[in-house]
């Protein structure tokens, strides 16, 4: 039988849909993006329908090969696109029964468009989420190198954006590994459960029809079948979990950001932003601008806003499948897209930056950093902390009087104020020493900074 309607539920149908419907419904315009991943599951598909004996291997074979020449088409930009057939599944299929025939028209056997929807959508995710996995690695990989340049930079570290401690950069650097590491082990945990086959859930009661859904779940490389056809066609949880990570990422790679901005102004002077990587403004001449890492801070909003989206999109929704869900690609595309493109730029800035260890070490040098050293000194010779921490504040406000650092002060000075401090603390309280006396686990000293660089570039060999 012929199939007469243009639509492919058009044959309930005897009026025509209207113009603004038609507009309003189509999703063709993002979801084309879909289309190699919709294509692998309709060849996964058939080849299943085949070996259960619902297709013919002549059938398959003509479907097979009438969608790899389809997807060449889209590939190579020959494909024709009409609003009226709503979806990329839609035109696929209609494509494929334009070009074979009747076994084109065989290809939804036991399966709906919204087992197919999600199927494309994890494929795509499970795709995107292994590239965001290796990008994160790469941007690990320059925090390590950029923490082996500086293993001897000295840097004051901030708390309330105050000098606090005096840190090594490469500590700092390394604290952006850590959390980029948790990013990289939370996107492989999402791929987790990103990863089960939702084909054969159907419209979402399951199909009649004598199907092999391991056989798919083996062809497409899924470790798993979703168990609820209802769950399956219904929740897109997957995606929302997808969308957290991207945001949690989004939020590390703008603090990262923001710092980078701050150091690059004339008050901190911390970093130097290569040409390559800067820009200027259209009125002052003298300007150069840390662009890329304000645009990285900037495209954090619209990453947590597909996060809002998805998330209200979904709050709502009574089981199964409702045609809402139609709205949840555009999110994220949009946050997939944003994410690869920070991680793409971001390495080889990092790279390209040059750091100021004079700056560094100067801005360290000034604002009473060692005071918690000068304190634990007293702490080591028997003062109790909460007494030591009382002294070192009073010859801290002398300081401030007289303008001088802690290390200047003469012993004799020192010793007015407690009999506990020896000949020893000029030593004692200096930079070097306040930084490599921070031994504990974790702690900035440069051994275990070192060690942190071995662990780290251990850790960028795992998968
Ligand atoms: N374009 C639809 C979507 O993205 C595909 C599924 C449509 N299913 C349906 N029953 N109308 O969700």
């Amino acid at each position: 039988m012929a199939i007469k309607s243009k639509k492919v539920w058009g044959g309930r149908f005897d009026g025509e849909t209207h113009k603004q419907v038609e507009t309003f419904t189509a999703s063709i315009h993002f979801d084309r993006r879909l289309a190699s991943y919709d294509v692998a599951g309709s060849i996964a598909h058939a080849r299943m329908l085949g070996k259960c004996g619902l297709l013919t291997g002549q059938e398959v074979e003509a479907i097979v090969q009438g969608l790899t020449e389809i997807a060449e088409e889209i590939a190579q930009d020959r494909f024709h696109y009409d609003a009226a057939l709503e979806d990329i599944h839609m035109h696929i299929e209609r494509r494929l029964i334009e070009k074979i025939g009747d076994p084109g028209a065989k290809l939804h056997t036991a399966r709906s468009r919204n087992d197919q929807v999600a199927l494309d959508l994890r494929l795509y995710l499970r795709d995107v989420i292994r590239n965001v996995r290796e990008q994160l690695r790469t941007l690990q990989g320059v925090l390590v190198r950029q923490a082996e340049t500086h293993l001897g930079t000295v840097m004051p570290g901030y708390t309330h954006v105050q000098r606090a401690q005096p840190v090594l950069l490469a500590h700092h650097l390394l604290a952006y590994f850590e959390m980029f590491q948790r990013d990289r082990e939370r996107f492989a945990d999402c791929l987790g459960r990103v990863n089960v086959l939702p084909l054969g859930a159907g419209a979402l009661a399951g199909t009649t029809l004598p199907i092999d859904r391991a056989y798919v779940a083996k062809l497409l490389d899924f470790p798993q079948v979703a168990r609820n056809s209802i769950d399956a066609v219904s929740d897109r949880d997957f995606a929302i979990e997808f969308l957290s990570c991207c945001a949690l990422l989004a939020m590390h790679l703008s603090r990262q950001a923001e710092e980078l901005v701050l150091w690059a102004s004339a008050e901190f002077a911390f970093v130097d932003f290569p040409d390559a990587f800067a820009t200027g403004s259209s009125i002052m001449p003298q300007k150069k601008n840390p662009d890329v890492a304000e645009l990285i801070r900037g495209k954090t909003g619209r990453v947590y806003g597909a996060l809002a989206s998805l998330l209200t999109l979904l709050k709502g929704l009574p089981l199964s499948y409702n045609r809402d869900l139609q709205e949840d690609k555009e999110p994220v595309f949009d946050a997939a897209d944003t994410i690869q493109q920070i991680l793409e730029v971001l390495p080889p800035m990092l790279l390209a930056l040059s750091f100021r260890p004079e700056r560094m070490r100067e801005a360290a040098s000034s604002g009473f950093l060692n005071a918690t050293d000068l304190a634990d000194y007293l702490v080591r010779k028997g003062v109790p902390f909460r007494e030591a921490h009382e002294i070192v504040g009073r010859i801290v406000r002398e300081c401030l009087e007289t303008k001088e650092r802690l290390e200047d002060l003469p012993l004799s000075r020192l010793r007015r104020y407690s009999p506990a401090f020896g000949s020893d603390v000029a030593t004692f309280i200096s930079l070097e020493a306040c930084v490599e006396r921070r031994r504990s686990e974790g702690g900035t000293s440069s051994r275990l900074v070192g060690e942190a660089i071995r662990r780290g570039k251990r850790m960028l060999r795992q998968p």
